[in-house]
């Protein structure tokens, strides 16, 4: 099973963050003061001795394993431009063309080693460094892009779907905000990318056309009373409800008790909705009921890469599709 997320990684035992390197050194640790290095990239990162790093490992093209950080203070040079771009489900064609066109114009590319995989060989031979990280957690990566950033380089860190969902969007604005930083300083962009909820919603037919609610399922920033008081609210209302993270190992019991949880207030005819990775190649696609959700579990199906998709009280399934009503037919006759 794939582990497409950014929440298993244990942010406690990375070794990737540029925090590792704050004090060890008076002067800018991106060689940002070399203005005249016009050439080559601005990341100097001589600053990290961090040789037994367990990231920045080779993708499709040579990476770094350089480390750069230190707070705005540090960096002589001009800011670049950071931009998070989202790059939809996976396949190619799922990418807007404003996410193909920053990414050509980005410097640095930076993401999780799966993310970057997903983004075509012509658009990564163009960057002048990729950074992936295949271990480490997501906070140092978009430090080490905002350290990138501020070292004068411009940086886009990629994200499957949307950087606004799930991601790394805010992550990115807080950090650069932790520096002293701001995101005018470096032009701070998002271009939106298609999310999973819409993706998978394009898979299963027409079930995201009235009000609906995401809830995740990752416990490692929500504790899971949190995460199930959300689910008793949007159980209890009449929500379409999309279902982020919803299994791993360390997972388990969480996925059984949101199973619980939305049958304690909704029929277990209910039409739910799986999509495993869509638009990559191992793309499965299952409509089934509330009932037999929790069953589910335990097959290939649902995994981190899946998103599930819990009907209303209205949705119902037609020729293979999950079809919730807008309205329409309390107004219209058709
Ligand atoms: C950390 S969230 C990132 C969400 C992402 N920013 C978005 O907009 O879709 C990761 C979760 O998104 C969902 N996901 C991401 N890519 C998916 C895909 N291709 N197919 C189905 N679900 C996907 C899964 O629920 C996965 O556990």
């Amino acid at each position: 099973m794939s582990n497409d997320t950014d929440t298993e990684s244990n942010e406690s035992t990375s070794n990737c963050g540029a925090k590792t390197d704050t004090s060890s050194d008076s002067g800018s640790k991106c060689g940002a003061s070399s203005s005249d290095d016009s050439s080559s990239s601005k990341c100097g990162g001589s600053s990290s001795s961090d040789s037994s790093s367990n990231c920045g490992s080779s993708s499709k093209k040579e990476t770094t394993e350089e480390k750069v950080g230190a707070t705005v203070d540090d960096f002589d040079a001009d800011p670049g431009q950071l931009i998070a771009v989202g790059l939809g489900p996976g396949h190619p064609e799922g990418m807007t063309q404003r996410a193909k066109d920053a990414l050509l114009e980005a410097d640095h590319i930076v993401g999780y080693t799966t993310y970057i995989e997903l983004i075509p060989d012509e658009i990564t031979e163009q960057a002048e460094d990729i950074y992936d990280t295949p271990m480490c957690g997501e906070v140092s990566r978009t430090e080490e892009s905002v350290d990138r950033t501020l070292a004068g380089n411009d940086v886009a860190i990629v994200g499957s779907g949307d950087p606004n969902v799930y991601a790394l969007a805010g992550l990115a604005l807080e950090i650069l905000e932790s520096k002293g930083a701001t995101a005018s300083m470096v032009e701070f962009e998002v271009v939106p990318g298609v999310p999973a909820a819409q993706s998978c919603g394009a898979r299963l037919g027409a079930p995201l056309v009235n009000d609906t609610v995401s809830i995740s399922l990752s416990d490692h920033l929500v504790p899971m009373p949190e995460i199930e008081s959300r689910l008793h609210a949007a159980a209890k209302e009449s929500f379409t409800i999309t279902i982020y993270n919803p299994w791993s190992r360390k997972r388990r019991e969480n996925f059984q008790k949101c199973c619980e949880i939305l049958l304690t207030h909704r029929d277990p005819e209910t039409p739910v909705g799986i999509v495993h990775a869509a638009g990559r190649e191992d793309e499965e696609v299952m409509i089934t009921e509330l009932g037999e959700l929790e069953d589910l579990g335990e097959s290939e199906i649902i995994d981190m890469t899946t998103t599930i998709v819990v009907g209303n009280e209205e949705t119902y399934v037609w020729d293979d599709r999950m079809v919730t009503p807008r309205g329409y037919e309390t107004k219209y006759d058709y």
